[in-house]
């Protein structure tokens, strides 16, 4: 037996949204990196000029906004693409001033209702890999594998930073770390789904890992399910004595 529901958390560039969409693809699943419809909602405030401070407007905008998140069909690295009101904005809400405000937005009680209302909606049909930051505590506490994936923040900015160079941005390694360390700050500090590991989640620390071992690591996970139900089975059994 496979797990139908894959709930994968963690920091930024913790390697988790690589590692949700190598899953995906191996068992035929829907990848949904969640991070996307906060980004969606912080581009659409932006984009009408709604500043990040006004929140009831910008909850407003999560109950209503029309996001679309369909299976990516281009060929430019993109892993889903994101619609707004009908127009592709898959880059556009990776832009360094979404990056800047997605933190704040994603932190008011009101648009994590909204949306998590939305992603429950994908998760409750199955076969599907959520990557975010309160999948397994909050959004799917029911998932049947939950892995919390983690990297010293030098080496997530290293990563980040990597990225940002090929595209072209100019930004330096310091502006990165500074930037994985204040969104780490406000993901685990915020009052509503803090970012932080299900008690009954498998960590898995990608600092030293390349790609492949990372790969290896999870998909050993995924393969071993049977086996980990069992023994968390038989714990239960036990502790109810
Ligand atoms: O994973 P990301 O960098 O695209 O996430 C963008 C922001 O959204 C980040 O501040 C964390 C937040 N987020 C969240 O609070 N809960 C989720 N399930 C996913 C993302």
């Amino acid at each position: 037996m496979r797990p139908s529901t894959i709930a994968i958390d963690g920091p930024a560039a913790s390697g988790k949204s690589t590692i949700g969409y190598h899953l995906a693809d191996c068992l035929g699943y829907l990848f949904l990196d969640t991070g996307v419809l906060y980004r969606a909602v912080t581009w659409v405030a932006q984009d009408r000029g709604i500043p990040v401070e006004a929140e009831d407007q910008i909850t407003r905008l999560g109950e209503d906004v029309e996001i679309e998140v369909l299976p990516s069909a281009a060929t430019d690295g993109r892993q889903n693409t994101v619609k707004v009101d009908g127009r592709d904005v898959t880059w556009e809400i990776r832009s360094p001033r979404v990056e800047r405000d997605v933190s704040p937005v994603a932190a008011y009680p009101g648009v994590r209702h909204a949306l998590t209302k939305r992603m429950r909606e994908i998760a409750c049909k199955g076969y599907v890999v959520m990557v975010g930051r309160d999948i397994g505590t909050v959004v799917i506490p029911d998932a049947d594998l939950k892995l919390y994936v983690v990297a010293s923040a030098g080496v997530r900015a290293q990563r980040r930073y990597m990225e940002l160079r090929e595209k072209g941005k100019d930004v330096s390694y310091e502006q990165v770390l500074a930037g994985i360390h204040q969104r780490d700050r406000i993901d685990s500090s915020r009052a509503t789904a803090p970012l932080r590991a299900a008690a009954d989640g498998i960590t898995v620390d990608t600092t030293d890992l390349s790609v492949e071992t990372m790969f290896a690591e999870v998909e050993r996970l995924v393969n071993q399910y049977d086996a980990v139900k069992c023994e968390q089975g038989v714990r239960n059994e036990s502790s109810r004595v």
